[in-house]
């Protein structure tokens, strides 16, 4: 089985994995980990340097290859990777992928990414708390339709990271 999460940027997708994989026994990968291993750069680096476009690619082509070649890991992958060129396809429609879509509140993900949006290219120029909210809102507005078509939905909001990895292993067995 490959378990794959997703969701929006600090929903939790990397930190839950780790501890998922852990209790599975199963390896852990993180997506924008090994663009940035294979890049030699950092996320922020490949967006400035190549740009999204790039990055997209990239992301599509590590995505194929890891389900193809891989097994018995939990991968987590970008908060973008669903919405770009078949990537959500492909994970729906591998036989080996279980695909959880870690759901967080607008309100939830923009007290986070506020204390964490440096390392994010897309939202660290956002100043304010009222405008990473309003970014967040039109953002997941056009994301949802994406994650909406994992085979698990798990809200998360206010549960700690232990509590959502017992919930998702309660629903992959
Ligand atoms: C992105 C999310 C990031 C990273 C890149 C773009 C996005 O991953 O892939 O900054 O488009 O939502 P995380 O979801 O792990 O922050």
């Amino acid at each position: 089985m490959i378990v794959v999460l997703i969701g929006y940027m600090a929903s939790g997708k990397t930190s839950i994995g780790k501890k998922l994989a852990n209790k599975l026994s199963y390896d852990f990968i993180d997506l924008d980990d090994l663009i940035e291993e294979k890049e030699k750069l950092s996320v922020t680096q490949v967006f400035k340097s190549k740009g999204e476009v790039y990055f997209r690619n990239q992301e599509h082509l590590h995505l194929k290859e890891v389900l193809s070649s891989k097994n018995n890991i939990v991968l987590s992958v970008g908060g973008g990777t669903p919405c770009y060129s078949n990537n959500m396809d492909i994970i729906v429609n591998n036989i080996k992928v279980k695909s959880i879509y870690l759901k967080a509140s607008i309100t939830t993900l923009t007290e986070k990414l506020m204390r964490k949006k440096a390392q994010r290219p897309l939202i660290a120029h956002i100043e304010t708390e009222a405008a990473m909210a309003e970014f967040i809102g039109k953002h997941l507005f056009e994301r949802v339709q994406f994650y909406n078509q994992a085979e698990i939905v798990l809200t998360v909001d206010n549960k700690t990271k232990g509590d959502i990895v017992e919930d998702i292993i309660l629903k992959l067995f």
